[in-house]
């Protein structure tokens, strides 16, 4: 992800039991070229060793809000240093702190001096102590005060107990600081996405399906997400985990696919189709498995819906935007299906090539509008689908 490279990120970290994955986070972070730097509070250093988060991440660590070097005094100079300034994971002691004011040790005192937009925060406790009210009430005036809180999930626990509390996956985390380094520009605008292939039914064992992943759906479901927008993503099935902050229907068939993105059309801002919806079905799935039988087995499909004309049919003021995978004739075919189902804009990629489109990382397309081409160039899908965005943005006038 290009958003975070050379970023600063100063990691404050608690002495919350789940401490030891926020090592991890370090990693990650490190791994994506951000400037890291990292600071405990006395409890957290009871938990993990400062020299393991400087061995994993190469950042320097920070424990001590006295250690005051020829006038660098660490909370001043480390709030000022920051882009963006990470508590993970915060106690309900430390939330309770930020939530009220007191700068009491390193963590507590950065937090009371920084001043920059860009703050994100990962409460991790017991869910008994998760659920008190006064918890509760410390998150919203975080929340108030324009931190990104980010919360935790249901699970096992580390005291054995089961509910809300764990430490979320650190893939979350990263994704909840890049959206919190982006201007929100589609602040209010309700974003409807689909993504990944379509399954029909054969018999209760067998279907046809395609080879979409459904990485550039969920890429751009993310992006409009981090850019402030209300995401609603359709997904067919596929591996990947929902992404932060978006509410994810699961559907299988193209059928459920068009009731469940027809649901929501009417009320969005932009339609982005990135689903690879089957163009056809079998007509009569049988309810028993097809047993063998001679040489030759003839299935008789049927049409789909095709939900994205249906879309451009009913539309009034949605930014439609198509996609279209083709083997050849790329803006040829894809110019036809801009026209033919009345959309805003398509975005055009070669599914031939074997480094780029399905199942990869990276993406390269062009995108086609009434009176315009534009190509971006080979980028992994999240920066494409960044890149998207920004291009809907200034064409249809959202910044
Ligand atoms: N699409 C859709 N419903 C279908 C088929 C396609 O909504 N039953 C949408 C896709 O989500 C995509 C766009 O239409 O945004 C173009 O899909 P594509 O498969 O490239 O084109 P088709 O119209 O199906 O035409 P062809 O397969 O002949 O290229």
């Amino acid at each position: 992800m290009k958003l975070l490279q050379g970023k600063r990120v100063l990691l404050c970290v608690t002495g919350g039991i789940a401490l030891y994955k926020a090592v991890g986070l370090a990693s990650s972070l490190r791994k994506l070229g951000v400037e890291l730097k990292v600071a405990m509070t006395p409890a957290a250093t009871k938990l993990v060793s400062p020299v393991t988060f400087s061995s994993v991440s190469g950042a320097s660590v920070y424990v001590d809000e006295f250690s005051v070097h020829s006038g660098w005094i660490p909370h001043t100079e480390l709030s000022r240093w920051a882009d963006v300034l990470v508590v993970a994971p915060a106690t309900a002691n430390t939330v309770a702190k930020i939530a009220m004011g007191v700068a009491d040790n390193l963590v507590t005192l950065i937090a009371m001096a920084f001043q920059k937009e860009a703050k994100v925060i990962v409460p991790t406790m017991n869910v008994r102590m998760y659920s008190n009210p006064v918890v509760e009430e410390n998150l919203e005036r975080l929340k108030a005060r324009g931190w990104t809180v980010v919360e935790p999930v249901e699970g096992s626990l580390a005291c054995g107990e089961v509910g809300k509390g764990r430490y979320p996956d650190n893939e979350i985390i990263v994704d909840a600081i890049a959206a919190s380094l982006l201007p929100k520009k589609f602040r209010g605008k309700k974003v409807l996405v689909t993504a990944g292939p379509t399954r029909e039914h054969i018999d209760p064992v067998r279907f046809i399906s395609n080879r979409s992943s459904g990485k550039m759906g969920y890429a751009l479901a993310k992006a409009a997400r981090w850019y402030g927008s209300d995401v609603v993503l359709v997904s067919g099935p596929t591996h990947l985990p929902a992404p932060w902050g978006v509410k994810l229907i699961r559907v299988e068939t193209a059928n459920q696919m068009y009731e469940e993105t027809m649901k929501h059309f009417k009320g969005s801002h932009i339609v982005l189709m990135a689903a690879a919806v089957a163009d056809y079905a079998v007509g009569e799935p049988v309810s028993k498995k097809i047993k063998k039988g001679p040489e030759r087995l003839v299935l008789e499909l049927q049409r789909t819906v095709d939900i994205l004309e249906e879309m451009g049919n009913q539309k009034d003021s949605q930014v439609l935007v198509g996609f279209s995978a083709e083997t050849h004739d790329l803006e040829e075919n894809a110019r036809e299906k801009l026209r033919k189902k009345r959309l805003d804009a398509i975005v055009a990629n070669d599914v031939s090539r074997p480094d780029v489109g399905f199942e990869s990382d990276e993406n390269e397309v062009v995108i086609l509008t009434e009176d315009g081409v534009l190509t971006i160039e080979k980028m992994p899908k999240i920066d494409l689908a960044l890149a998207i965005l920004d291009f809907l943005a200034r064409r249809f006038d959202f910044d």
